[in-house]
């Protein structure tokens, strides 16, 4: 049985209903990393992995929620959402707080959730989480609550009730993905723009560490703090900038150098990524697919060297992957500190380095590698099941 006949047939049997069912994916980003919180560029895309979210209104208050896969449950109240424990439901309260706050009345409900997108890999599942209840909830309360407010309240749930500062570019992806096509987002002013990303010879692999550094939200909170003290020492001499996407390389070496290493090398890549995505985007539309790769080569090492949000894991696999001509670029990919490489392959190219990849990677770290062939799918979404 397939997982979205799974969830429903197990919301019937604990509430004995037919449920509304959301579908929001997972996500890749191809490049322009660590830019989003910066007001600069992303090039993500929503992925054929997804959380789904099965729901139905009560009458009274009371929550009931089900997580599928890790077969716990939670209870609680929609008039008391607080910090619940377990971790998981966090961001589907942190999503009910932000839709209260904008002065929705809202009832209790029960609900279902679970899904396939690989957890702590960094592929987004909390953004999929988030979007795919507040999807939900907009219908079952009937709230008719915005594609864009899904993905603000979404993002703003994670920042404000879960704790993480992250930017906008998950929740934007799985909301807003288009099967065969990459999503251009600017950061700053939310306008976007889809490209076509169906390569008939190439495919989008990730390799998964299978590690996640316990330091990683601890320092992705950092790198934002190094990035606002960046600006804070800019604005001095040019008062007109208020992040990073205002500012030029040469502003950089000037004011922020002399005084400054670490913040220096830290501006100095966010800078360089949010030009480089620019380019990227330019040989993508002359279907340059060999220097589009060379710049994703280009965004792993400032992210290992200047940015420093790497792993020995990661690193690992890039230095692997990158002599190989069938290989035309990779990179880690999201926050860092473990999850994934994404890399793009040519297909004759892809089996050999599959089979040799796992026991080097098992040899070298003596850990487990897994292996994602993506494809590019349409974001949130409700969806009907057959009987
Ligand atoms: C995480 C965050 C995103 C983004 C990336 C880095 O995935 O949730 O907002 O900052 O890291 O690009």
């Amino acid at each position: 049985m397939d997982i979205i006949q799974s969830i429903k047939e197990k919301f019937i049997s604990l509430y004995g209903q037919e449920p509304f069912l959301a579908r929001s994916p997972g996500r890749i980003n191809l490049i322009g990393e660590h830019t989003d919180y910066n007001d600069g560029f992303v090039l993500p895309a929503a992925i054929d992995k997804a959380i789904y979210f099965a729901a139905i209104a009560r009458e009274d208050k009371e929550i009931n929620l089900f997580a599928y896969d890790l077969n716990e449950h939670y209870h609680g109240t929609i008039d008391n959402l607080v910090k619940s424990g377990q971790h998981w439901p966090d961001y589907i309260l942190g999503s009910l707080q932000q839709l209260q706050l904008a002065g929705h009345k809202l009832n209790g409900f029960n609900a279902v959730i679970g899904g396939d997108v690989p957890l702590g890999a960094g592929l987004s599942s909390s953004a999929a989480v988030e979007c795919a209840s507040l999807f939900a909830f907009s219908k079952i309360f009937n709230l008719q609550v915005s594609k864009l407010t899904i993905a603000k309240d979404a993002q703003r749930a994670e920042n404000d009730f879960v704790g993480v500062r992250c930017g906008i570019m998950d929740q934007f992806a799985s909301v807003f993905g288009k099967k065969d096509h990459v999503i251009k987002l600017d950061c700053r002013s939310l306008e976007y723009e889809y490209l076509p990303f169906k390569l008939d010879n190439i495919k989008i692999v990730l390799f998964d560490t299978h590690v996640k550094h316990s330091l990683a939200s601890s320092e992705y909170n950092l790198r934002r703090e190094q990035c606002e003290e960046g600006v804070i020492l800019l604005k001095k001499q040019h008062p007109e900038i208020n992040s990073l996407r205002d500012a030029t390389q040469h502003m950089i070496d000037e004011i922020i150098k002399p005084v400054d290493e670490v913040i220096y090398r830290r501006c100095s890549y966010v800078v360089q990524e949010i030009a480089r995505l620019q380019a990227a985007c330019t040989d993508l539309k002359a279907n340059d697919m060999i220097a589009f790769g060379k710049k994703m080569y280009e965004t792993h090492a400032g992210l290992k060297n200047d940015y420093e949000v790497s792993c020995k894991e990661l690193d690992f696999l890039i230095d692997y992957v990158k002599p190989n001509p069938g290989v035309l670029g990779a990179r880690m990919m999201g926050g860092g500190f473990g999850g994934c490489t994404i890399n793009l392959i040519k297909n004759d190219a892809l089996k050999k380095l599959e089979s040799e990849i796992v026991p080097a990677y098992k040899k070298a770290n003596d850990l487990d590698l897994k292996i994602y062939e993506m494809q590019i799918e349409n974001g949130t979404e409700g969806i009907s099941v057959m009987q």
